[in-house]
């Protein structure tokens, strides 16, 4: 590519005003080179130096940042190539790594040892671009500052609990990458992960990066692998006019039992949450597109209100962020029915002059912070592949688990009803809509 044409990729779906991306193209040029290639690297180190004498850079203040969005087959001789002949001496050098980390236990502990042969475990940043969005940000916020969570979040009063990721596009064009990875692997080993371990976690000593980090291993080290009896594998087939997974051009297995859809259970064995089951749902080619985290709490013991539904707290990750909490209410008007209804907070509807960051922009600011509170550390690595790699291994070997069909832009396979329900999930709220419901036609109980 010419400098032009490498501008106007990068740029192409910037909407910032025109004064901005000129000011942004000034400062970003391309240099090209060969991944294995010494003298490659020789000239990149060059280019970059004579850029930061451009800038007036003393010595000391060469701080360099690489990001490694690459095939993982390169992270090795990139990250060779990258220490032996730009690293600076005498400046700073962080390195950002992109999923994926390795296909299971073994291959992920492997890159780990070659990566950590070169750089330091705090030079490293391992992104999950989940740790960096507005809505996962928010749980250490919502359950450490207010008093009502902190103490009804146990197992005492959360009966399960659900965080679910669907999306409406299937895999096409990316059928040759995603079909080595399936969904467990391409985003609930890590993104899910990242979520429940922020449910989950005790509360940190600080708001330190290794305080947080800390809890976060200590929580996943409470839960053992996940039994195939507690999953539910599906894969999409062609509906609606859409193909189906097997129709992909790119996906070069044309009998593929890579899962598109799973809905797993995972348990974690510790005083807080023995027997609260913590549901992932993830699919692609689904009916529709959204992010969340549902928390249900328990029924009222020896209630009055006969009928009324539980309480769930929703925190809505993506489009369109809210936190409500689903509560009951009195009907409004004559009736001493009970309503169900929501606490809402929409953050479109009340935040004025808010400007959500894309979960990149905030990330990228926290490797120049040099704030590791968002990325994955190696030992939480080490302990997420653990819980995963058991079921990978027999879902990649063996040809009996079922995998459930299911039709392109659909819920899912359809014992999905029956799987979250068998986990004690009480769906018995079905005439309540969010944002807005008509008292009429709500589910109202225990008329007088
Ligand atoms: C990526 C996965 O890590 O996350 C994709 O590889 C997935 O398959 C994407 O679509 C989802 O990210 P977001 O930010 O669009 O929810």
């Amino acid at each position: 590519m010419t400098q032009e044409d490498y501008l106007e990729r990068v740029t192409q779906y910037i909407k910032d005003s025109e004064d901005e991306l000129a000011q942004f193209k000034a400062i970003t040029s391309y240099h090209s080179g060969q991944y294995d290639d010494d003298a490659s690297w020789k000239s990149l180190n060059q280019y970059v130096t004579e850029n930061e004498d451009k800038r007036g850079c003393a010595p000391g203040q060469r701080n360099r940042v690489y990001y490694m969005a690459l095939p993982p087959s390169v992270f090795v001789p990139v990250s060779k190539g990258v220490k032996k002949n730009v690293y600076v001496q005498d400046g700073v050098n962080r390195l950002i790594v992109e999923k994926p980390f390795g296909m299971d236990t073994a291959s992920s502990n492997e890159l780990g040892k070659e990566l950590g042969a070169l750089f330091t475990e705090n030079e490293i940043y391992r992104i999950d671009h989940y740790l960096g969005k507005e809505m996962v940000k928010n749980v250490m916020t919502m359950r450490f500052s207010n008093i009502f969570f902190s103490q009804i979040w146990d197992r005492k009063y959360i009966d399960n609990v659900q965080i679910t990721f669907k999306e409406t596009i299937g895999t096409e064009g990316r059928g040759g990458y995603f079909d080595d990875f399936g969904i467990l692997r391409d985003v609930m080993q890590n993104h899910l992960l990242q979520v429940l371990s922020l449910i989950a976690m005790e509360r940190p000593i600080s708001t330190e990066s290794e305080a947080i980090r800390d809890e976060k291993v200590k929580v996943l080290k409470c839960i053992p692998p996940i039994s195939p009896d507690d999953a539910l594998l599906g894969q999409y087939v062609a509906a609606n006019g859409k193909p189906g997974y097997l129709d992909d051009d790119t996906l070069k297995n044309k009998k593929s039992r890579t899962p598109t859809y799973a809905a797993l259970t995972l348990w974690i064995q510790n005083e807080r949450w023995e027997g609260v089951p913590f549901i992932m749902k993830a699919g692609k080619a689904l009916d529709t597109a959204k992010v969340e985290i549902r928390i249900q709490f328990r029924n009222v013991a020896g209630s009055l209100y006969k009928g009324a539904p539980r309480n769930e707290l929703v925190m809505r990750v993506q489009p369109r962020e809210a936190v409500y909490i689903k509560f009951n209410n009195k009907q409004p008007g004559l009736s001493y029915g009970t309503i169900q209804s929501d606490l809402d907070l929409s953050y479109h509807d009340r935040f004025t002059d808010m400007k959500i960051p894309d979960a990149y922009e905030s990330l990228i600011l926290d490797v120049l912070r040099n704030d590791h509170s968002n990325f994955v550390r190696d030992d939480e690595l080490e302990t997420a592949w653990s819980i995963f790699t058991p079921l990978l291994h027999q879902i990649d070997q063996r040809t009996d688990l079922p995998l459930h069909t299911y039709p392109y832009g659909s819920r899912g396979p359809a014992e999905l009803d029956a799987f979250v329900r068998k986990y004690g999930y009480d769906r018995s709220n079905a005439n309540y809509s969010w944002p807005v419901q008509s008292v009429s036609h709500a589910n109202s109980s225990n008329k007088l």
